[in-house]
C-alpha cells in the first residue's frame, strides 16, 4: 500500500508522522519504504542519514531514470528502507514539466508511480513525506498512491487551509489517480491543557469523523529532539508518551490498510 504524508502547511508534523510510522510498522514487523519526496530532507536526516555524503538521492530516480533500487538505503533497522531527498531536489518541479515536452509518453504527474512500479510488490508499505507545497511532488505522491494520511495540528483555524488540499485531492481523484482516498486524518501537537485543543479535535471530528485516527499526538519535547540526534521516537525515548502515540497509530494504519485490503 502507497500512502502519501500531505499537507501544504509546514510544520505540521508530516515529517514527524511518516518517520515514526515507518519505524512503527517496521517495528510491527511490516516492510516498509519511507520516500523522502521534500528538498529539505528532513526525513532523511530525521533517520540519521548524512546528506552531504549521499551519492544518489529521490532525485536521480525521477529525473535520471536511475532504477529506485540503486538511490533505496538500508536504514540500518530492521525491515526500514529509505530513498533520500537532497537539495537538488527543488529543482525537479520545473524539470518534471519540461521532461514531459519531451517524452510526451511521461506525464509529468505519473513519474513517481512508474519509478514505484518495479518496486510497489517489495514493499508491504511505501510511505511517502511530501514537501509543504501543493506542486509537481505533491501530485507525483497523491497520483501514485493508494491513500494520503494528513496531520492537522491542534490550534486554530486548523480546517482552513484544509479546503485547498481537499480541491487538490479532488483534482487528482478526477483526473489522475480515481482511487486515491483520504486514509485518514491525524490530530497532532495536542495540547491536552488548553480548551482549544480540544476543540480542534472536536471539529476536525465532525467534519471527518470516519477519517480521524482515535489516536492524538500530543505535543511533545522528546519528538521535537529526536530528529536532532538522527533517532527515530522509538529509539530515542520508547516510553515517551510521544512514542506510545507513534506505536498506537501505527497499529492503527495497519488495522485500516488490512481492512481495505
Ligand atoms: N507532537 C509534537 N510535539 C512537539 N514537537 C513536534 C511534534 N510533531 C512535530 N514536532 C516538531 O515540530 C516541527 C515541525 O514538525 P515536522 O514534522 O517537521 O512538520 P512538517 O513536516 O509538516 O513541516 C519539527 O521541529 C518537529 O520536531
Ligand atoms: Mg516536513
Amino acid at each position: 500500500m502507497i500512502i502519501g504524508i500531505a499537507n501544504q502547511k509546514g510544520g505540521v508534523g508530516k515529517t514527524t508522522t511518516a518517520v515514526s510510522l515507518a519505524c512503527g510498522l517496521a517495528e510491527q514487523g511490516r516492510k516498509v519504504l519511507l520516500i523522502d519526496s521534500d528538498p529539505q530532507g528532513n526525513a532523511s536526516s530525521s533517520l540519521g542519514v548524512n546528506r552531504t555524503e549521499l551519492e544518489f538521492s529521490l532525485y536521480d530516480a525521477l529525473i535520471d531514470e536511475r532504477p529506485l533500487n540503486e538511490v533505496t538505503l538500508d536504514s540500518g533497522r530492521p525491515n526500514l528502507y529509505l530513498v533520500p531527498a537532497k537539495v537538488e531536489l527543488a529543482g525537479a518541479e520545473a524539470e518534471l514539466s519540461a521532461a514531459s515536452h519531451n517524452r510526451p509518453e511521461g506525464k509529468p504527474a505519473f513519474r513517481l508511480k512508474s519509478v514505484l512500479a518495479p518496486v510497489a510488490d517489495e514493499y508491504e508499505f511505501i510511505l511517502i513525506d511530501c514537501p509543504p507545497t501543493l506542486g509537481q511532488l505533491t501530485i507525483n505522491a497523491l497520483s501514485a498512491a493508494d491513500g494520503v494520511i494528513i496531520p492537522i495540528q491542534c490550534e486554530y483555524l486548523a480546517l482552513e487551509g484544509l479546503t485547498q488540499l481537499k480541491n487538490t485531492i479532488d483534482m487528482i481523484v478526477s483526473g489522475l489517480n480515481p482511487k486515491l482516498q483520504i486514509f485518514g486524518i491525524v490530530m497532532t501537537m495536542y495540547d491536552g491543557r488548553t480548551r482549544l485543543a480540544l476543540d480542534v479535535v472536536e471539529e476536525v471530528k465532525q467534519y471527518f469523523p470516519e477519517q480521524i485516527f482515535n489516536t492524538v499526538v500530543p505535543r511533545s519535547v522528546r519528538l521535537s529532539e529526536a530528529p536532532s540526534y538522527g533517532r527515530s521516537i522509538f529509539e530515542y525515548d520508547p516510553s515517551s508518551r510521544g512514542a506510545l502515540a507513534y506505536r498506537a497509530l501505527s497499529r492503527e494504519v495497519e488495522q485500516r490498510a488490512l481492512a481495505i485490503a
